[in-house]
């Protein structure tokens, strides 16, 4: 049985029930983390709250709980829930209001729901042990807010079923100008020639924690080249390797595009050096 945080309570995740008059259910109103742990140990935390606080304040919801406090209800959660490798995730929605409004009201109490769900043992850089990667390509035709970590998830959603439809399991988008954005629920790194490439942050991308932390993680711990610069899909297209990042998956090796072989199609050197180095720093301090 999983054990949920709900209005102030733990309860069986079952159990667990909201008005049909909550934002977040009528709107999609809300803000939503994903934080990784193994036992007991949440990674990359600072990082999370940081970026949770960025997404409410941006769409003027006002956070009743501290960090600390939060981080409590974490902790209890996960121990409730067994310490194995868990993944966190906490909503916070605008609440409920008992007019179904655009316009959103000053002062509603948020809405925290938490709960925690199984994530696989952490990766060793190992590629016999870890999930080779098929995905496919889309213009992206999401909306024009994509750094927030809004509840509002359509535009991934729809993009993950042109994925599943075409039996891959992601989907690299690429904006009107064929130039790299994200994929449906990762952050994407393509290395060419030794070099790490990733496209800068702005509005069509969210930040990726572990994409933040792989890239500290590699300028500070090895000797590659990395950079934040834009990527078209021709470059894509023949990159020596194609990675995926995020909490739940670290750095996932991409081994075909669109049917395509991404170099020899298996997982390259340079991700195993990334997801190795990844491995010794997981629980490094960021902020
Ligand atoms: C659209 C999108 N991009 C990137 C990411 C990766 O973010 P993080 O590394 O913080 O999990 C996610 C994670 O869910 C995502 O949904």
């Amino acid at each position: 049985m999983t054990v949920a945080f709900l209005d102030d309570e733990f309860v069986p995740l079952e159990e667990a029930k909201i008005s049909p008059m909550d934002r977040g259910f009528l709107f999609g109103d809300g803000i939503y983390e994903v934080i990784p742990s193994h036992g007991g140990k949440l990674i990359g935390l600072d990082l999370h709250l940081a970026r949770l606080e960025n997404g409410l304040n941006e769409i003027g919801i006002k956070i009743p709980w501290s960090r600390d406090q939060l981080t409590n209800i974490f902790t209890e959660l996960m121990e409730r829930n067994g310490n194995g490798n868990l993944g966190v995730y906490l909503q916070i929605t605008r609440g409920v209001t008992m007019k179904r409004n655009h316009a959103f009201p000053a002062n509603t109490p948020p809405t925290l729901f938490a709960y925690t769900f199984d994530i696989p043992a952490p990766s060793s850089g190992d590629p016999g042990k870890v999930t080779h990667w098929k995905v496919t390509t889309r213009q992206d035709l999401r909306w024009q807010r994509c750094h927030l970590k809004t509840t509002s998830l359509l535009g991934n959603v729809l993009h993950m079923m042109e994925a599943v439809d075409e039996g891959e399991s992601e989907i690299l988008l690429f904006d009107a100008n064929n130039r790299l954005t994200e994929a449906a629920a990762c952050n994407v790194f393509v290395v060419h020639n030794n070099e790490v490439k990733t496209p800068p942050l702005d509005q069509h991308k969210l930040a990726g924690v572990t994409r933040d932390m792989a890239l500290h993680i590699l300028r500070v711990h090895s000797s590659l080249n990395v950079r934040e610069i834009q990527i078209t899909k021709e470059e894509v297209l023949s990159a020596d390797e194609v990675w995926l990042s995020s909490s739940t998956k670290e750095l996932a090796p991409v081994v075909s595009i669109d049917g395509q072989l991404v170099g020899d199609g298996v997982p390259g050197p340079v991700w195993v050096q990334a997801q190795s180095l990844f491995d010794q720093h997981r629980f490094d301090h960021f902020e």
